[in-house]
């Protein structure tokens, strides 16, 4: 029976028919997610045997380099390729970063743990000051505490040497100074780096989202200034990002990066369409935190709404995610 009381013209274009069964859906299905765009980002601890949840964080740890090792072969073995490492530094904080770049620091002793252990495991570091300083910036900072550029682009070169040194694949600047990826890339080949590649976070925003982070590292309630809004970007702008791409992939950028993710898929689109290279999204600690949290409220359904969000980076024309959710995903993927 047909109740067309409107006398109108029935559609002959039916979207709906593409959707009518699961064997269609996956026949027209535009993206796929696998474990190859997964980028696992680990928090690392001084010392042996140490195994610390993040309170922020649940389900993240801080790991000390044993067991480190030991959770980075399952992950290896479940699908994940590539991991950043990012070191609580309990001691040795000073208002220069001499750390970062001690060629026995935490860093760089789990890099050459992880690359004799597990070979094939791709190992990215973060280069940036803050674990390292004690204000918590990214960089020296002046009497008045505002982050001087080439002072910093110094140091930051010697970080990324002695982690290239240690055997990482892919050193990832996260410290928006400007220049400092064309030093890092001018200092691998005078050292015979060639094939160092580089992940430039490029468009990095100053952030609210990157709170647990804080938390995670300790650098939360120490950030000098409270803020980072002289180096990072304005989260009012999107031309800046593809300037700052632009900027990256001249001085020898191989990869691009967006950080934060979700509210910030715009950027990666635009991005990707402009310049048509590997470009990698960050999924934050907070934005991990929100699924989280809303999950053991029994609000949302953890895993499906997970598993959107990662296809909806993949959509927005993501290469590859750094994210919090790696093992989880992984696992998911794999009992498919
Ligand atoms: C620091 C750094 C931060 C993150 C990655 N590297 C924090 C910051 O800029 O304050 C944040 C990552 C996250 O929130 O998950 N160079």
């Amino acid at each position: 029976m047909s109740l067309n009381i409107l006398n109108r013209e029935y559609p002959t274009t039916r979207l709906r028919r593409n959707r009518k069964s699961d064997f269609a859906r996956s026949l027209v299905r535009e993206n796929v997610l696998t474990t190859d765009d997964l980028i696992y980002p680990v928090f690392i601890l001084e010392g042996e045997n140490r195994k610390e949840e993040i309170s922020s964080m649940p389900g993240q740890f801080r790991l000390s380099k044993d067991l480190l090792v030991k959770e980075a072969k399952q992950w290896f073995q479940d699908g994940i390729k590539l991991i950043v490492l990012f070191p609580v530094v309990e001691s040795n904080k000073t208002l220069t970063a001499e750390e970062a770049y001690n060629p026995n620091g935490l860093v760089q002793q789990c890099i050459r743990m992880l690359k004799d252990e597990i070979p094939e495991l791709g190992v990215m570091t973060d280069v940036a000051l803050d674990p390292y300083t004690v204000h918590g910036q990214d960089g020296i900072i002046d009497v008045e505490g505002y982050v001087l550029n080439d002072i910093t682009v110094e140091v930051l070169v010697k970080q990324a040497l002695s982690h290239v040194e240690a055997g990482a694949d892919i050193i990832s600047p996260s410290d928006m100074m400007d220049g400092r990826i064309g030093a890092i890339r001018k200092a691998l080949e005078e050292v015979k780096a060639h094939n160092v590649q580089i992940m430039a976070y490029s468009a990095k925003y100053a952030s609210s989202f990157y709170g647990p982070f804080r938390d995670a590292v300790g650098s939360a309630n120490n950030i000098k200034g409270g803020n980072k809004f002289t180096y990072q970007m304005d989260p009012a702008n999107a031309n800046e990002a593809l300037h700052e791409v632009a900027l990256d992939l001249n001085e020898g950028a191989d990869m691009v990066m967006i950080k934060p993710g979700l509210p910030y898929l715009d950027i990666v689109r635009q991005v990707k369409d402009t310049f048509k290279v590997p470009t990698f999204a960050y999924h934050v600690s907070g934005e991990y935190a929100m699924l989280k949290a809303a999950s053991l409220n029994g609000w949302i359904d953890y895993k499906k709404t997970v598993l959107e969000a990662m296809m909806c980076f993949k959509r927005a024309g993501c290469d590859g995610i750094l994210t919090y959710c790696a093992p989880e995903v992984a696992k998911w993927l794999n009992e498919k």
